[in-house]
């Protein structure tokens, strides 16, 4: 897929941007805090209806304006797609496909595929199991836009049943209502196993993908395993005991979740054990090859994402190419080449290869104003 155009209004610190998008790769060049990273975030809220950086819309709207607009054209195999998405500082988003409201997220998702791969992404090695459930979930997303609905289903059941935990808790009453607690663990285990079929699914397909490219990366001596660590034990080659499992958990661990007054049991706990050579990464190795790691996951991902979908997604790359070694970026352009559209940010064009302004067009990045830079050949 492609993204042809793109018109901020009012988004961030853009008061009234339009950008067409001529060549595979377009690199965003300007010093700190002119906006590079806000013109790839309209892109990931366009992709995801989210942004890692905020989940308040009025954060995105230009200070002292009421409302924001990002709008894009999108040409997918299927044909052009109009994508926009008007955000207000208090009230409600709206979210247009070809200038018709969508009545629910989910029939926005999906249109735009996006892998993000920024400097924050180390988190993933080095973050709590937060971290990656958010990568993973974000994954799911894009190959599965109904996964998004499902998972908004699991965290209301969830915040239910913790309320309702609660109050049990506050009224020092153990047996408070036993048919309602019955009713929530029935919904949060339905939901819960969902979620966790959906995400064990995933892994599987995306582990042999990240293991072919750590050992492209890494020069073959290193061992990548990406293993699934579902909160609820289960055995995972048979999934109809998923359920009576999740209920059975529920049920040894029920006077710690009175005492704790929350839910113990679930997906909300799940973990992700990124190991090279049988060593957790975080623990493992250096700065470098947790780079390598993370650059493994996302070209999986990228892969991943093409092969469900048909089509290559897009890659944004936030201030990341400057940090890799002359190999790893080698590594990756040899991976998109000219088929992934890609975005780049960088403060210095002189901080990667020149290759990488080979069918490359560049923009300055000015408070805010995008200005076309003309190439040196020299560079080029
Ligand atoms: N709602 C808003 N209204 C106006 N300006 C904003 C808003 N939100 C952020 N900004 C401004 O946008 C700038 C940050 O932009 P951005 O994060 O895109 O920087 P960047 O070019 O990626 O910089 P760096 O190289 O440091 O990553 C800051 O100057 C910030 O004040
Ligand atoms: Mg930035």
């Amino acid at each position: 897929m492609y993204l042809e155009q793109l018109h901020l209004q009012n988004f961030r610190n853009y008061q009234d941007q339009f950008v067409v998008f001529g060549a595979p790769k377009t690199i965003l060049v300007g010093a700190n805090a002119q906006g590079k990273s806000n013109l790839l975030e309209a892109v990931e809220l366009l992709s995801t209806l989210r942004s890692h950086r905020t989940s308040r819309d009025r954060d995105l709207v230009l200070d002292g304006a009421p409302t924001a607009q990002i709008t894009a054209q999108l040409r997918r195999d299927s044909g052009s797609v109009d994508l926009r998405l008007a955000l207000q500082i208090s009230g409600r988003r709206t979210a247009m496909v070809h200038s018709e409201a969508v009545k629910r997220q989910l029939d926005f998702l999906g249109y735009l595929n996006a892998v993000q791969f920024s400097s924050l992404d180390l988190d993933l090695v080095r973050g709590g199991p937060g971290e990656r459930r958010t990568w993973l979930d974000g994954v799911l997303i894009q190959l599965e836009p109904l996964y998004a609905h499902l998972l908004q289903q699991y965290q209301q059941v969830l915040k239910q049943r913790n309320a309702f935990l609660k109050r049990q808790r506050s009224l020092n009453n153990p047996n408070l209502d036993p048919a309602q607690l019955v009713l929530w663990n029935q919904q949060l285990a339905t939901l819960g196993a969902r979620v966790i079929q959906r995400r064990h699914r995933m892994l599987n397909r995306l582990e042999p993908l990240a293991q072919t490219w750590h050992q492209a990366i890494s020069g073959q001596t290193e061992h990548l395993s990406l293993e699934y660590e579902p909160n609820v034990r289960h055995d995972l080659t048979q999934p109809e005991q998923l359920f009576p499992e999740f209920l059975a958990q529920m049920q040894t661990k029920a006077i710690a979740e009175y005492h704790q007054a929350t839910s113990l049991v679930g997906p909300h706990r799940d973990e992700v054990n990124l190991t090279i050579n049988q060593t957790p990464a975080r623990q493992y190795g250096s700065q470098g090859q947790q780079r390598t790691l993370v650059l493994a996951l996302k070209l999986a991902e990228l892969q991943l994402i093409e092969e469900v979908i048909g089509e290559p997604p897009l890659l944004l790359l936030d201030d990341v190419l400057a940090e890799l070694d002359l190999n790893r970026q080698n590594q990756l352009l040899d991976a998109i080449q000219d088929r992934f559209q890609t975005l780049i940010t960088t403060t210095h064009l002189g901080a990667f290869d020149a290759k990488w302004l080979q069918s490359a067009e560049v923009f300055a990045v000015e408070s805010g104003y995008l200005s076309a830079v003309a190439l040196n050949p020299s560079l080029g």
